[in-house]
């Protein structure tokens, strides 16, 4: 599978199988997490790796009751441990670069058989108190991690087409 393969093939996944995920295939993602890019390289991404049933239960209470967050063999917090750099361009490093980190995890799950969701409706005082995550310590996303229940052939995303998207040389500017 190339890249493009597994960008295609990605959907969000909301319902899972109750077998556990390999552990070679959990490292596999974690590593793709692992290499990710990061501003300054300061990749201060962090992973709380969740395989237990009643600590998911809890993540799942925080994601708002979205069951399937209890129901995925895996639920991945992605933390980070950070001085709130903010890059030149105002932007702050962190949430862009946990972004990143999770993003090349979902491809990997993806090219694993894997399926993730990402969430980002949760508590996030709920979901630190429930992986005994520091203070100091942001929980950016929870990332569900399983094999997907169901196997529908991937349906056509709602996305913007590119000419709504791209502009050309200047904001506005055509191809
Ligand atoms: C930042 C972010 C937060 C999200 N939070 C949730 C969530 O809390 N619950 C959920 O079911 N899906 C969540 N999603 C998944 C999106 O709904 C999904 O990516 C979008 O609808 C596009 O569908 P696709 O992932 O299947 O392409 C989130 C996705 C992103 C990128």
């Amino acid at each position: 599978m190339n890249v493009m393969e597994a960008i295609r093939a990605r959907r969000s996944v909301r319902s899972y199988e109750a077998r556990p995920v390999e552990e070679p295939k959990l490292a596999a993602v974690l590593e793709a997490g692992r290499l990710a890019p990061s501003a300054k390289n300061l990749q201060e991404w962090r992973f709380v790796v969740v395989r237990d049933a009643a600590t998911r239960g809890k993540l799942m209470a925080a994601a708002k009751g979205q069951s399937f967050v209890g129901e995925a063999p895996v639920v991945i917090a992605c933390c980070a441990e950070t001085d709130n750099h903010v890059m030149s361009c105002g932007q702050l490093c962190y949430p862009i670069d946990v972004a990143i980190a999770v993003d090349h995890m979902t491809l990997k799950a993806v090219e694993e058989g894997l399926g993730t969701c990402w969430i980002g409706a949760f508590y996030e005082d709920q979901a630190k108190a429930a992986l005994g995550i520091p203070e100091k310590i942001r929980v950016v996303a929870l990332l569900t991690l399983g094999y997907p229940k169901y196997s529908e052939p991937a349906r056509t995303k709602g996305r913007l087409a590119l000419d709504e998207i791209a502009h050309w040389d200047k904001w506005g500017g055509k191809r």
